[in-house]
């Protein structure tokens, strides 16, 4: 035993690199190895002198396996150094060229949306994702256990708060916030435990703006809403405007754009009606003044809410609404 401990830690001393010891090992302490064997010998040897066997095999074998940890982990450190110290590497080589990355087609829409609204005298702001149920709701004129609340499917969270369902919100905030008058846009993701579908996502886009003054009108609105859509596809566009229900403006009004998918002829975006919805808008309602503290005798105002991920549809071409967030790699180099 003593002679076959020797040799072998001698040839593990001996090894030069990680495969030659990994060899070793098999030979050593593999099924058919020569420590194994010793072991497995203690069949033969005479019940009195079992135990006194099995110690000293067992010693061989703790003594074999703590050489090959030590001699792995010196080969291990001696590669580093040989790496690190290796004065063939060149540092000053150029990199390898990786293909870039590029701006998501919501980003590219949404920065020049707020360019557009900038160069009207606009500011942009950006407001928290997730919502309390003042700000998302009953400032915007819904109180609870109002029926316009089932129009917004809501993600709720156990501490009471909500993702919020749409940008109204920021409408609140920065009544709040800013000196009057003031106009301004909010960007933002909003959230909606929605069916999905071509047009419909629980997670999308939309754009909220606000003009507040003295004197406001709703051909100041609609105005800025050609201006915005004509600027973003290079042309004029069809529009047109609905009466349409929402609690926070009177009067309200849906406002639709011609389908550019399908120029107006049917297709599954719109629904085969040749028009996709695309904001709701009107005159802010005095409540939602009240709610911001606000004298809605000295100041009037209108916003809009836009659907931001419906309008990169429209200006790409996008049939499907799921692949903005689907996060295909393939989809999006075509946006570069
Ligand atoms: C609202 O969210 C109101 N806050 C808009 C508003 C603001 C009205 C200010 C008046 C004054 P609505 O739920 O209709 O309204 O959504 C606005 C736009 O978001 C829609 O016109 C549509 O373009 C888009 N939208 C709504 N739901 C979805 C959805 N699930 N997926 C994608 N886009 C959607």
């Amino acid at each position: 035993m003593e002679t076959l401990q020797a040799e072998a830690l001698a040839a593990i001393g001996d090894a030069s690199d990680a495969a030659a010891l990994r060899t070793l090992e098999v030979q050593l302490l593999g099924k058919k190895g020569t420590v194994t064997a010793l072991s497995k010998g203690i069949r033969e040897v005479p019940n009195e002198q079992k135990r006194e066997y099995g110690q000293a095999a067992n010693a061989v074998k703790t003594a074999v396996v703590t050489g090959i940890e030590s001699r792995r982990a010196a080969l291990q450190d001696a590669a580093i150094t040989a790496e690190l110290t290796d004065d063939t590497f060149d540092v000053t080589l150029p990199g390898t060229r990786t293909k870039g990355g590029t701006l998501h087609p919501l980003t590219q829409v949404q920065d020049r949306v707020e360019e557009i609204f900038q160069s009207m005298g606009y500011h942009v702001f950006d407001y928290p994702e997730v919502e309390d149920d003042f700000h998302n709701f009953q400032a915007l004129n819904i109180p609870e256990d109002h029926p316009a609340r089932d129009m917004q499917d809501t993600f709720w969270l156990e501490s009471g708060h909500l993702l919020r369902t749409h940008t109204s919100p920021g409408q609140i905030r920065a009544l709040q916030e800013y000196e009057l008058p003031f106009r301004a846009v909010f960007p933002g993701k909003v959230f909606r435990y929605e069916a999905i579908d071509a047009s419909h996502e629980h997670t999308f886009h939309q754009i909220e703006g606000i003009m507040v003054d003295k004197v406001v009108s709703a051909a100041n609105l609609i105005s800025a809403m050609k201006i915005c859509l004509s600027e973003i596809f290079g042309r004029e566009v069809t529009i047109r405007l609905r009466p349409g229900y929402f609690p926070f403006v009177e009067p309200g009004f849906e406002l639709d754009m011609g389908c550019l998918i399908c120029n107006g002829d049917g297709c599954r975006v719109c629904k085969q009606s040749g028009w996709v919805e695309f904001l709701g808008c009107g005159l802010i309602h005095p409540n939602v003044f009240r709610a911001a503290g606000i004298d809605s005798d000295k100041w009037q105002g209108w916003a809009f809410g836009m659907g931001l991920s419906r309008l990169v549809m429209m200006r790409y071409g996008i049939d499907d609404i799921r692949h903005l967030m689907g996060g295909d790699i393939r989809f999006l180099r075509q946006f570069g």
